[in-house]
């Protein structure tokens, strides 16, 4: 049985004041742990003061993208050893806008992914087609690379515990969400991808998300399909109403 997780991508929205506003709403508001990982996505310059106001709830805090290196001469970028170190449990890579606008590619993704584990992260890690792909067909041997890529040289056990989201590209931010049955057979390849590379066993514990356009109105319809254990919400997730709504959905 995987735990759901919803997790909120805020993206490049809200200030600092603004999210300790949000956390402070909804902190003595998110359901157990033990039933639904509750995560926040949000923009590393104010994770700190979201992981203190944050603590001793349940609310769980990702970063959106990390560098693959810890420290050194990399102006700008953010240390996954400085993450985890604020109390960062997961970090979100390999998301359809870092692939098209900063040109993240598959091997970055993978050493990503990496870093995010060896300083004891759950990497989120994205995939998803673009709309040309999908209706010309392609879109179950591209998710199936984009993940075989962005695994390679991880261990079953890392593969065992971390978080796939797939997102259709045409569905993020456009109000065009996938109908769920789609989103399930697509989950379906990632998790026949994760059996194919570390056996049954991996794949049945490996939680897969969906998202694009996930509101409190259609989260339902997403968590009752057999392969989806979770949503990566962006618009949705930047109001504490909204957020706190797709918590009680699950
Ligand atoms: O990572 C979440 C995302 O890309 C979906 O965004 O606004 O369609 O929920 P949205």
């Amino acid at each position: 049985m995987r735990k759901p997780i919803i997790a909120g991508n805020w993206k490049m929205n809200l200030t600092a004041k603004e999210a300790i506003a949000f956390v402070e709403e909804v902190k003595n508001k998110i359901p157990s742990n033990d039933a639904v990982d509750s995560v926040i996505g949000a923009p590393a310059l104010f994770l700190y003061p979201m992981v203190e106001a944050a603590k001793g709830s349940q609310l769980q805090l990702a970063a959106e993208n990390c560098y693959f290196e810890n420290n050194g001469a990399f102006t700008g970028e953010n240390s996954p050893l400085a993450i985890a170190d604020m109390g960062i449990q997961y970090v979100i890579i390999g998301h359809s806008e870092r692939r098209d606008y900063f040109h993240e590619t598959d091997e970055d993704i993978n050493k990503k992914a990496k870093a995010i584990l060896a300083n004891g992260m759950t990497p989120i890690i994205c995939c998803g087609e673009s709309l040309e792909q999908r209706e010309s067909g392609e879109t179950n041997d591209w998710i199936s690379g984009q993940i075989k890529a962005a695994l390679e040289g991880l261990t079953a056990e890392q593969v065992a515990n971390l978080v796939i989201a797939y997102e259709p590209i045409w569905a993020i931010g456009t109000g065009k969400s996938s109908d769920a049955q789609t989103a399930n057979e697509t989950c379906g390849v990632v998790r026949a991808t994760v059996e194919e590379l570390y056996g049954k066993e991996v794949a049945e514990s490996v939680r897969i998300q969906y998202g694009g356009s996930v509101k409190p109105e259609n989260i339902k319809e997403y968590m009752a399909e057999e392969n989806i254990d979770g949503a990566l919400v962006g618009g949705a997730s930047l109001q504490p109403a909204s957020y706190l709504a797709l918590l009680d959905a699950v």
